[in-house]
């Protein structure tokens, strides 16, 4: 038979509380037109984040009884260890509570101010953290990234050509390292080749770089290997990640996804110099190194997740599910990213609430919509998140692409729940025009998306 059913079967249920258009629309309100401020019981389905979200494995909960909470040394970190080092290969795995405090450490560990850090699209927290140290931190994604309606079947890949004349320009010494993100999320959740990261590895060879990886969902990179790149349709996806792996010197990752975590996160290096001083700066705020501020039966659910993750049938089943709410929104006219990323759906503001400006937040205007109008939260990835003010003019300057990102939990929905995120978004696009746009009325400086507030603007002020 053809079609993909859920490899699963589902032991525990949480119930979801049912609501009103009425009361939506006054919950969002309450939460300054903010979809992270609303409680997640308000929530009908929950597309905000694929991290930390997945349903734990009958076999995870059995290892979470088994957590040894030992401070130093404790067994479910050797089981940790060697789950992860199976897999990555690297010489040090060290883990930390979540992605963004791996992506901290390495960056104040390694980063000066005059240093460049090229990727194909740094995540949000990673430029943070970059930037944070006063490094400056370079997507140099390929040209058909940008274009929603280009089916490049790697579009999550790095221009190789801007990258060897990135390091030229700049210098080796101004390069401290290279950063792939597999899959690649701020891009679309599109995926990187095999190709991709050997070229890059030879780059990084001629001028003696490291190249690591940002390896948050690196099994559905390696599906997107096997399906469609030539050579690769006979390995297994585990065989396949092996590889990735090996192709660096190291890799961060936030366990949140692709370990079937709620929480964890890891970094894992090569370098004896930067593992060193990584383990110094972790004592200060994770924890002693063996546990990285996460609980023992934390480390044995990360543990037995990396093995879960690379099942095959789990991940056919995942690619197809993510696919299939794509495909039907495709269908049905709704503007969106090509191909269906791995683990999310985006939709393309701009183009879905055309009658609104740059200026009037197209993407986080439509998110409160289909909240409004569903229960269905998501996530703004576009002119909020990443438009920056010119301090001097006050001029905006927007991101290439205004993206609103349908993120799908692991082994949570069913399919009946997915074709009413269909149905929902299907019915907002047929009033469209009647979406309002969104202005700020509180934006911090550092990722803008978790705390802004916002209000409603009069249809009368629009000006497109
Ligand atoms: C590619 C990528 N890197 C890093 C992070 C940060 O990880 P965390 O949320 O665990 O801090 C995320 C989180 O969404 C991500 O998608």
């Amino acid at each position: 038979m053809k079609r993909i059913i859920e490899p699963f079967r589902i032991k525990v249920v949480e119930p979801i509380r049912m609501t009103t258009l009425e009361e939506r629309r006054e919950y969002i309100r309450e939460a300054d037109y903010n979809p992270f401020r609303l409680k997640a019981e308000d929530v009908l389905i929950d597309l905000l984040t694929d991290s930390g979200t997945s349903a734990m494995s009958s076999t995870q909960w059995a290892g979470i009884m088994q957590g040894d909470e030992s401070y130093a040394g404790a067994r479910s970190y050797y089981r940790f260890k060697e789950s992860v080092s199976d897999l990555f290969g690297h010489k040090h795995i060290i883990p930390t509570h979540q992605g963004r405090a791996a992506e901290r450490l390495i960056a104040m560990a390694v980063l000066q101010p005059d240093h460049v850090v090229p990727g194909n699209t740094h995540f949000d927290t990673t430029r943070a953290n970059i930037e944070g140290t006063g490094a400056t931190a370079l997507d140099l994604p390929l040209p058909e990234a940008s274009d929603p309606e280009n089916l490049h079947p790697f579009k999550g890949n790095i221009d190789l050509a801007r990258l060897e004349k990135l390091i030229d320009d700049v210098g080796r010494e101004r390069v401290p390292f290279v950063l792939i993100t597999v899959t690649n999320n701020s891009g679309g959740g599109q995926p990187v080749s095999m190709a991709n990261i050997r070229g890059a590895r030879e780059i990084c060879d001629r001028h003696d770089i490291p190249l690591l990886l940002d390896a948050a969902r690196f099994a559905e990179n390696a599906w997107f290997i096997k399906k469609r790149e030539k050579g690769y349709e006979h390995r297994w996806a585990e065989v396949i990640a092996r590889e990735m792996f090996e192709l660096s010197d190291g890799a961060m990752m936030s366990m949140k996804k692709d370990a079937f975590g709620n929480m964890g996160g890891l970094i894992s290096i090569n370098s004896d110099e930067w593992a060193d001083k990584i383990r110094n700066l972790l004592i200060l705020t994770e924890g002693f190194p063996t546990y990285g501020g996460l609980a023992g039966r934390d480390l044995e659910a990360l543990a037995i997740g990396l093995r879960e993750i690379l099942e095959e049938d789990y991940l056919a089943y995942r690619i197809a599910s993510t696919a299939y709410v794509g495909e039907h929104l495709a269908e049905l006219g709704v503007p969106l990213l090509k191909p269906i990323g791995g683990h999310a759906v985006y939709l393309d503001g701009r183009r879905f609430c055309d009658h609104l400006t740059d200026e009037l937040l197209p993407s986080w205007s439509l998110s409160c919509a289909l909240y409004e109008h569903a229960g269905i939260r998501s996530c703004e990835i576009g002119n909020v998140m990443f438009g920056t003010q010119d301090p001097e003019t006050g001029d905006w300057h927007w991101p290439q692409l205004d993206l609103v990102r349908l993120a799908i939990p692991r082994r949570v929905y069913t399919k009946s729940q997915m074709d009413y995120v269909v149905e929902g978004i299907h019915e907002v696009f047929q009033q469209r025009t009647s979406v309002p746009g969104m202005r700020f009325t509180h934006r911090p400086d550092v990722l803008p998306h978790f705390t802004s507030r916002f209000e409603p603007v009069e249809q009368a002020v629009h000006t497109k």
